[in-house]
């Protein structure tokens, strides 16, 4: 029945190439449902008793690489951003969170841009930058990176497949038509590979001469280019190299790199037996966890693809549609295709390369005076003794128009350790925080933190006498 519907919604798209397109779309679709369905009719493929953390000896220190890629190497770089997410999570009414503000009127997309150039003018070289987008979030980045046209930088944008969500239990296409926008999804990040493939831009790569790509989140802006992991994985004739950090108490719900039965494989909490996600978080097991910055060869994707091996692990998200009707999501992660690939090596680097922005706690840091921008890279500010501070904002906060209208400016934070805010607050501009800040407002009550107002180690319960 769902190939049926299926039909039907490709019959409401007129003739042509774009049909012809949505056509295979819609069969690779089908493809990744029918591997689901097996995939729940068997017994769990993950045996837990057969995963074990890696050895010291597989995950190399970051501080141990020494050698720093060549020019040569670099010519053969290319820089891929993720950045078809729907950022539902600071809930995105659609765009991308890459084209939000980050410092000075600069967004993710231009710090990014910025990177890639200051690496061009110093190396004298053409690394490309490409962007993988969605049909949420093509246009958005059209518009900032187009801005850069007469820059020495080649961009490219290319789009990954859009998949309809299906209902729980019949498995019956959401969407009734190509236009309904919020019933079609962007399905994972390990689109990533039948993306560039479908797209032309593997090839169009490998023809330029590139054979590595240098893949992360397009919200990490912690994610450079570092010459030093590119010449590891060239030393090592590595296919894939993943880009894990440790664990700290800031909650890292992340996957994990594993050793499974002698093999390096990705395992994502959606996973993991429940009996065991404790062990699977703590950090006690498992010490680090995976940034999803991945260095991979272009030869080698071609390869798996030609083979057509590139079956990764479907992942279900349940999203709530239509009449509160549960709905799921097939989605798959660009790591776990780590199996895939020849001589995987694991590298473990410091937080400073992994500043992703998942919450408006984590946009509220970077936005912050605790980071400085040097060639579009976050810096820690100078004046900042310790790492950067923990910051938790309640549920008012979530998504990113309610954050914004909860700050009139970003406050500044430098001196500060922890900022927990819980309840209906405001921020006025210039406020300075130091310390431990704690703002908690009863149910029912407002707070508002006044303009220019300077709180050090303060619990604040309601407003303030000033
Ligand atoms: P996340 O899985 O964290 O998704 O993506 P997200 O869009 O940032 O946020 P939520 O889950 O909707 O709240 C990690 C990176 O992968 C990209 C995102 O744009 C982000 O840079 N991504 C995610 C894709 O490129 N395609 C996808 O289908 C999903």
């Amino acid at each position: 029945p769902t190939a049926i519907e299926i039909k039907k919604l490709i019959n409401t798209e007129a003739d042509g190439s774009a049909r012809k397109a949505f056509e295979n779309e819609m069969n690779s679709f089908l493809k990744l449902l029918s591997r689901y369905l097996e995939q729940k009719s068997r017994p769990p493929s993950l045996d837990w008793s057969t995963i074990k953390a890696l050895a010291p000896d597989q995950v190399i220190p970051y501080e141990e690489l020494t050698e720093s890629a060549s020019i040569d190497s670099l010519k053969k770089l290319a820089i891929l951003k993720l950045n078809g997410g729907l950022g539902t999570t600071m809930g995105m009414q659609g765009g991308t969170k890459a084209a939000l503000e980050v410092h000075n009127g600069l967004t993710f997309l231009d710090m990014t841009m910025q990177q890639v150039l200051h690496v061009n003018s110093t190396h004298n070289v053409d690394v490309p930058l490409l962007f993988m987008t969605s049909f949420s979030t093509y246009d958005e980045t059209l518009r900032i990176t187009r801005k850069y046209a007469n820059q020495p930088i080649k961009v490219t944008l290319f789009n990954q497949s859009r998949y309809p969500q299906v209902a729980e239990n019949t498995y019956l296409p959401c969407p009734k038509n190509t236009n309904e926008g919020k019933t079609w999804y962007p399905p994972g990040h390990g689109d990533l590979y039948t993306a560039l493939d479908r797209s032309g831009v593997l090839d169009a790569l490998l023809s330029q001469g590139k054979e590595y790509v240098f893949v992360s989140n397009s919200d990490n802006l912690g994610a450079t280019v570092d010459e030093k992991i590119l010449q590891h994985m060239i030393t090592c004739k590595s296919d894939f190299l993943i880009e894990v950090t440790n664990k700290t108490n800031k909650d890292d719900t992340g996957g994990s790199v594993v050793d499974y039965d002698g093999v390096v494989r990705l395992v994502e909490l959606e996973q993991v037996p429940p009996e065991h996600v404790q062990d699977f978080m703590s950090a006690k097991h498992f010490k680090s966890f995976n940034t999803n910055s991945m260095w991979i060869s272009l030869k080698a994707i071609k390869r798996i693809i030609g083979k057509g091996e590139l079956e990764l692990e479907i992942f279900e998200k349940r999203v709530s549609g239509e009449n509160e009707r549960a709905y799921i999501q097939l989605e798959t992660a660009a790591a776990s295709a780590v199996k895939y690939f020849e001589k995987p090596k694991v590298i473990n680097v410091s937080r400073s390369r992994f500043l992703p922005v998942k919450t408006c706690s984590d946009l509220l840091l970077i936005r912050s005076d605790v980071y400085q921008i040097q060639n579009g890279c976050l810096v820690l500010n100078d004046n900042r003794l310790f790492q950067s501070p923990t910051i938790k904002l309640s549920d008012q906060f979530r998504s990113v128009d309610q954050f914004q209208r909860r700050f009139k400016t970003v406050p500044s934070m430098v001196d500060l350790d922890l900022l927990t805010v819980t309840g209906d607050v405001h921020f006025g501009r210039n406020v300075t925080l130091r310390g431990i800040i704690i703002v908690a407002a009863e149910e029912g009550r407002r707070i508002d933190i006044p303009d220019g107002c300077i709180l050090e180690n303060r619990l604040v319960t309601g407003n303030l006498n000033m």
